[in-house]
């Protein structure tokens, strides 16, 4: 998915699906900072590029005037954007996915409804699956010497985990990740493939919601079931199959790109590899090195208002890409940002986004990247990624190792 022409100047014609830039994207962002720090490109329907730190916390924090009552994807042009309003999946199912898909006040009591499953508490209770888990998935590799990191492993965890989450059957598993493939990633350039996609998924969670509704139960979808609005009404049954909508979309591809982006780290970095191997007392400080590092997500946002920022002004209207993950390379915050800091003792990323929709499943997030990695190296100490050159990356909305071939010493 590219447009052919090749960029000529970053600071007024970026692409963000350059073939260099999904590689690697940080020696764009340190120029543009240095010259342009906000750029504009009329690509994939015309956006803007924050790429401070400073200008992406204060855009994160411009409420209602940042919207995000529209679509939320980095890529679509209008014409595609005017399609996805007029979608009869969206007629018949509602267009949200709150509360990401939410200003205030809709926004306020649909995150306080998900906030409780998500606490640091809430988290632990998916630890032992979770453990059973990875360690599952190894046993059906380790003999090999061999794996692809990113389908066998990473790819594998969090879609079980949300199916735990969910109280669905894990039978359902590939499913879950190919319909989320099919809208975060092969869909962004493909408007049928999305809309295909979307209606499976919101049919297949009315039929969890249906079933809820006629058998509750104290699980996930029944407690959000019972949430009442901000002018008391009970919830629409519509907005929970939103709501379990995003659970897919935020917390499967997010999560298992940052578990492959810490194998693909480890795995051509044997000095970092060695010492993690070493000193696991390390992994509270390592993960959110690398969730600042390799920041998966890139968000967007629509201008409700014409938007002044940094001698800037963003016209009303216009998309604006909430660039978390060049915000976390800015050298104005992070000393030495380019290298990984196994210890680096401050570090206040944005990797999990900032303002009110802030990730609601970081909890759960690190421990699913706690539990994989500690297990991965307890297990596999000493791994490298073997052809790092066929390594493939996802780019756009959400960045992250889609192939990711890893040998080791076999253990047969
Ligand atoms: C490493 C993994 C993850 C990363 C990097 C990540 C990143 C993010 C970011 C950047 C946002 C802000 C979006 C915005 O500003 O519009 C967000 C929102 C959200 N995330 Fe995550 N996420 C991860 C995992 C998860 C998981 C596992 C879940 C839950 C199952 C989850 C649930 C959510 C929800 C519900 C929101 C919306 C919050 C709101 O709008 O108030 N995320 N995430």
């Amino acid at each position: 998915m590219t447009d052919t022409k090749p960029v000529e100047d970053w600071a007024t014609d970026y692409d963000i699906f350059d073939a260099e830039y999904v590689r690697d994207p940080a020696p764009v962002w340190d120029e543009l900072r240095g010259r342009c720090p906000i750029a504009h490109t009329e690509r994939w329907g015309g956006s803007f590029l924050p790429t401070r730190y400073e200008d992406v916390q204060a855009l994160s924090k411009m409420v209602p005037e940042m919207s995000s009552s529209d679509v939320l994807v980095t890529t679509p042009p209008p014409e595609v954007v005017e399609a996805l309003r007029n979608d009869p999946v969206y007629a018949k199912y509602g267009t949200d996915a709150a509360p990401i898909s939410e200003d205030p006040p809709i926004h306020g009591w649909t995150r306080r409804l998900l906030l409780p499953h998500f606490s640091p508490q809430a988290a632990e209770t998916h630890r032992e699956y979770t453990q059973a888990l990875a360690d599952r998935l190894i046993d059906g590799f380790i003999d090999s010497g061999t794996v692809d990191g990113a389908s066998q492993y990473a790819q594998q965890i969090p879609p079980r985990v949300i199916a735990h989450l969910l109280g669905i059957d894990e039978s359902r598993v590939d499913d879950f990740t190919h319909w989320v493939r099919c809208v975060l990633e092969l869909g962004l350039a493909d408007d049928e493939l999305r809309r295909k996609y979307r209606l499976v998924i919101r049919e297949f969670f009315a039929d969890v919601v249906n079933e809820k509704i006629a058998h509750p139960d104290d699980g996930f979808v029944s407690s959000l079931l019972k949430g009442i609005d901000h002018e008391g009404n009970p919830i629409d049954p519509i907005m929970v199959i939103g709501m379990l909508n995003l659970q897919l979309i935020a917390g499967i591809d997010t999560t298992w790109s940052s578990i492959g982006s810490a194998l693909w780290h480890f795995g051509t970095h044997p000095t970092d590899r060695e010492r993690m191997a070493a000193e696991p007392e390390l992994w509270p400080t390592a993960i959110e090195e690398l969730l600042r590092f390799y920041a998966p997500v890139t968000m967007a946002r629509h201008a409700a208002a014409d938007v002044e920022i940094n001698d800037v002004t963003i016209p009303e209207g216009s998309k604006v890409l909430m660039n978390f993950p060049g915000a976390n390379r800015d050298p104005a915050v992070f000393d030495r940002p380019d290298e990984v800091i196994l210890d680096r003792p401050h570090n206040r990323h944005v990797a999990f986004g900032a303002g009110i929709h802030r990730c609601a499943g970081s909890n759960l997030a690190r421990l699913e990247m706690d539990i994989a990695l500690r297990t991965w190296f307890r297990r596999i100490p000493d791994f490298e990624v073997s052809e790092p050159d066929e390594v493939t990356w996802a780019g756009g909305q959400v960045r992250g190792p889609r192939y990711l071939p890893i040998r080791f010493p076999s253990a047969a």
